[in-house]
């Protein structure tokens, strides 16, 4: 036996066996360094598609692909040991048929060794949500403000702000538990729907921006850390990495140019003890 398969990472069922339990820490890695640290403390890695924002820079999550998300999927698994690996299927990937989305699916799950998938969408998705359970592919869905919809959308804004378009977010949550989903992200929506959807659903309600009423919560790691550009109102931050990064290659630079920069005498000092 493997030193890695000796560690129990953490499965779908686990995390479906917390509804109403202790609450389910979730943040998003895309490498591997970063996943190791996020491991330590987290029962679920996403691998999102906001990796092409945060990553690549898009405006939108729309250009991310479906090998994008199987190269950063990789690396997290590689990085991590016990949190469930959960990678988002990007747009494009399975929205055509359930068919589509059970290739896509497989291959995220054969080619990263991750344990679940994440789509976007409740009532609309949920056939396919069932098609992929019952062919034994653990899927996560993701309601309330669901980012790929951008173009018909229009804007980011939250979701179910007015009590009549609460309905609709609620049957969505109902739709991924029916269909088998493990676990529903809600995003961008207000207290007291979090609060119902979490009430209502047997399965776990993981928020972002849909308050603490949620079963867990997910943040995006970069946004949390004070890394990215533009951070969503509702992100706390946990951390000012930005000016720290800053400062340290303001550092960097300014040694090289005044030549202060270490000579080989270091380089062999390393060589020696390492
Ligand atoms: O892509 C992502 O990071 C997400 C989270 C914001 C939930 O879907």
């Amino acid at each position: 036996m493997s030193v890695q398969s000796a560690i129990k990472r953490k499965t779908a069922p686990e995390i479906l066996a917390r509804k109403r339990g202790e609450p389910i820490v979730m943040l998003t890695s895309y490498h591997a360094h970063t996943a190791a640290l996020v491991d330590r403390h987290c029962d679920v890695i996403l691998v999102g598609d906001s990796l092409g924002n945060v990553m690549h820079g898009f405006e939108t999550t729309v250009p991310v692909t479906l090998d994008m998300m199987i190269l950063q999927g990789s690396a997290v698994m590689r990085g991590s040991r016990q949190a469930l690996v959960v990678v988002d299927m990007p747009f494009g990937s399975y929205e055509a048929s359930r068919e589509q989305a059970f290739h896509s699916a497989a291959r995220i799950l054969k080619e990263t060794g991750c344990g679940a998938v994440k789509l976007e969408g409740g009532v609309r998705m949920a056939e396919t949500i069932a098609f992929l359970t019952e062919r034994g592919i653990p899927v996560m869905g993701h309601i309330g403000l669901t980012p790929q919809s951008i173009n018909t959308l229009g804007s980011f804004r939250a979701q179910g702000r007015e009590e009549a378009g609460w309905a609709a977010i609620e049957k969505d949550a109902r739709a991924v538990s029916d269909a088998g989903g493990f676990s529903v992200v809600v995003e961008a929506v207000a207290e007291p729907l979090a609060r119902k959807i979490t009430q209502d659903v047997p399965i776990p309600t993981i928020g972002i921006g849909a308050s603490a009423a949620c079963d867990g919560q997910v943040l995006v790691l970069e946004d949390m850390l004070g890394l990215s550009p533009r951070t969503p109102k509702f992100v706390r931050r946990y951390g000012e990495l930005g000016p720290a990064i800053e400062q340290a290659i303001e550092g960097y630079a300014r040694d090289v140019r005044s030549r202060a920069f270490p000579g080989p005498e270091h380089v062999y000092e390393m060589k020696k003890t390492g």
